[in-house]
């Protein structure tokens, strides 16, 4: 009998898995993306290149990776499934905005506030820190859309990074993998070159450390070329290049030309017990608990009503085919602070970082879970900190020690939020009904009051301020002018942006209405007047009404104001004296409070559009 040869077809199914994917092989054909990745490679000159292809098992593999090199820490998987914790360098722990550079070809383009460097002077140095900087290192190439890939309000960047810490958390931040790769070889989209080094080349025989960085920090943008160069740091925004770098600073200027905006906005919806949802984006400058806003539970006594969660820090803004406002997160995940965050301030986060979620620089308790200041009442008897130094309740009375760093942060995918709107990846986006400003101020701002037009709600935007707190440095309680919340973010000349707010206009055939809110006034005994948190659902309600004309509201100075009566206050004693000085306008704060406009108004006087004076002038009329 003849028997027959063994070939590979003779093995059975289950031993015949494919062989593990080469990732050194390119999954693009697109011959101006091979070719730049070749460029970089000779430039940084890595020991491998890895494509990112995005899948389960090549993220395991790199999160095992990282285990081996001590960058994570697997928690207790029984508590925190699917979850790692990781440890920055101390030096290396938030944004750098003073490191941070917008360098178009004039300086008078990126305006004064943004720090301006010569773009060619700029690339010289780039290219004298990129050199070599990935030695010792795989570069990674990882495509991302930011907004769901098929969206015609997505844009497409690529990001090469030395770093798999960065890889694993833009996996929960944006789309990333080969579907992006897909998108790009249909060259239908621009491609946003982003290159990322954490600048500590590893020469043969020098021992890695578990979080390597550069003291020298450098975050570049080219908005002529939309371009991102980000050296030395592997830190939240300055490494994430598809957040604040890509979606905000070069989107701004992308949206700009192209006629929409790209905004540091949170958007939600808010649906009535007849089921009519209204969609609103707004902006508070950090440290305004945004991620609760977006998240609010509404109390008891609203039955019915509910707030569905799009995005947390991040709207991208554009009129449709009748005129209407739509927006999309371009996100995929959240990218919170922690501390702060409990089961009493906002329980859907806590749902949504139960689980695949990545930690940095929280406290990691003895059981292998994390922990941060306000996450529960009883501290854990002991724990270590966010630097890897046993941390007690004691120690932190007596040495002031924290054991979570002020800007600890989770990664998680918006997918896993309770209340993520089931719209939230149309591709169309939301329509939005009311645009909200807000900042955190002890006086002069009521709780609520709306704009009278548009060109009147774009100078409340302008001028939007907010205090400074402890954690931003500098002076405490000083009004720091935020415009739109996009001071550390807007990549071009700010009084320019205010003219593309106020040209938008045009492209209307429905203006959402726009409302300022201040959830932090304070009485004369130093008290916050209002409770906040989930009680905030009275406000948006107002809002609601309005943007659906179903609340008359009064005619103030400054703008529209509710009536006592037109709050819902079931469920909340509030006494009318107490909304009263809530609300109160004074008119001296607000002579002071022009005077302060006036000064961000000097700084940006020669791009100032004329409307921003001319609103000034009347509000100093109705003052
Ligand atoms: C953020 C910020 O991290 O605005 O979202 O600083
Ligand atoms: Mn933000």
């Amino acid at each position: 009998m003849k028997t027959k040869a063994t070939t590979a077809l003779d093995v059975p199914a289950s031993a015949a898995e494919a062989p593990p994917r080469n990732p050194a092989l390119p999954l693009s054909t697109n011959t101006h993306l091979l070719n730049w990745v070749d460029k970089m490679a000779r430039l940084t000159r890595p020991a491998a290149i890895h494509w990112v292809d995005g899948s389960q098992e090549e993220n395991d593999a790199l999160c095992a990776q990282l285990v081996s090199s001590g960058t994570f820490i697997r928690l207790n998987q029984e508590l925190w499934p699917g979850c790692y914790y990781a440890r920055s360098d101390a030096s290396d722990v938030a944004r750098v905005e003073d490191r941070t550079f917008v360098c178009s070809l004039s300086k008078d383009h990126a305006g004064p506030t943004n720090n301006w460097e010569e773009p060619f002077r700029m690339r010289r140095r780039l290219k004298d820190l990129f050199s070599g900087s990935m030695q010792g290192r795989t570069m990674y190439v990882l495509p991302f859309s930011m907004g769901p890939v098929e969206s015609p309000l997505s844009q497409i960047g690529v990001q090469l990074t030395d770093s798999p810490y960065v890889v694993v958390n833009m996996r929960i931040m944006a789309r990333i993998g080969t579907k992006v790769f897909e998108e790009i070889d249909r060259d239908r989209k621009r491609v946003v070159p982003c290159i990322h080094s954490v600048g500590m080349p590893l020469p043969p025989g020098q021992k890695d450390v578990p979080w390597p960085c550069n003291p020298e920090k450098y975050i570049v943008h080219f908005p002529e070329t939309r371009e991102i160069w980000s050296y030395g740091s592997g830190y939240g925004g300055n490494a994430l290049l598809g957040k604040k770098c890509f979606a905000l600073r070069i989107a701004s200027n992308i949206a700009r030309d192209e006629g929409w905006m790209a905004e540091h906005m949170l958007i939600l919806g808010v649906e009535n017990p007849q089921g009519e949802k209204t969609y609103l984006a707004a902006a508070f400058p950090s440290a305004c608990g945004k991620t609760n806003l977006a998240m609010l539970i509404p109390p008891q006594a609203f039955p019915g009503w509910k707030v569905w969660t799009v995005g947390d820090d991040i709207a991208w803004i554009r009129p449709d085919e009748n005129g209407v406002l739509r927006a999309i997160n371009p996100e995929a995940g959240f990218f919170g602070v922690a501390p702060g965050t409990s089961l009493r301030t906002n329980p859907n986060a806590m749902a949504t970082i139960s689980r695949n979620t990545i930690f940095t620089n929280t406290a990691v308790t003895l059981e292998g879970g994390v922990w941060w200041e306000g996450m529960t009442e009883t501290p854990p008897a002991e724990c270590l900190d966010w630097q890897g130094n046993v941390w007690t309740p004691e120690i932190a009375q007596r040495t002031g020690a924290k054991a979570a760093h002020p800007n600890a942060r989770f990664t998680a995918p918006a997918r896993q939020c309770p209340c993520i709107d089931p719209d939230w990846e149309n591709p169309r986006g939301v329509p939005l009904g009311a645009i909200v400003f807000g900042g955190r101020r002890a006086d002069t701002m009521p709780l609520v009051f709306q704009a009278f037009n548009w060109s009147s709600g774009v100078y409340i935007g302008a001028t939007m301020g907010s205090e400074t707190t402890a954690a931003a440095g500098g002076a405490v309680g000083k009004v720091r002018r935020d415009p739109m919340a996009m001071l550390p973010f807007c990549g071009y000349h700010m009084g320019d942006y205010f003219r593309h707010w106020i040209k938008m206009q045009r492209s209307l055939s429905v203006t959402p209405r726009i409302f300022h809110v201040n959830w932090f006034r304070r009485g004369p005994d130093g008290n916050f007047l209002w409770p906040g948190f989930a009680e905030n659902m009275r406000v948006l309600k107002w809002i609601v009404d309005r943007a659906r004309g179903n609340a008359a509201g009064r005619e103030t100075p400054i703008g529209w104001m509710p009536r006592y009566e037109e709050l819902e206050w079931n469920g909340l004693e509030f006494r009318r004296e107490d909304f009263e000085s809530l609300q109160a306008f004074h008119r001296p704060e607000w002579r002071r409070e022009v005077l302060g406009h006036a000064e961000l108004f000097m700084d940006l006087h020669d791009h100032l559009p004329p409307q921003m004076i001319y609103e000034r002038e009347l509000l100093i009329c109705r003052l």
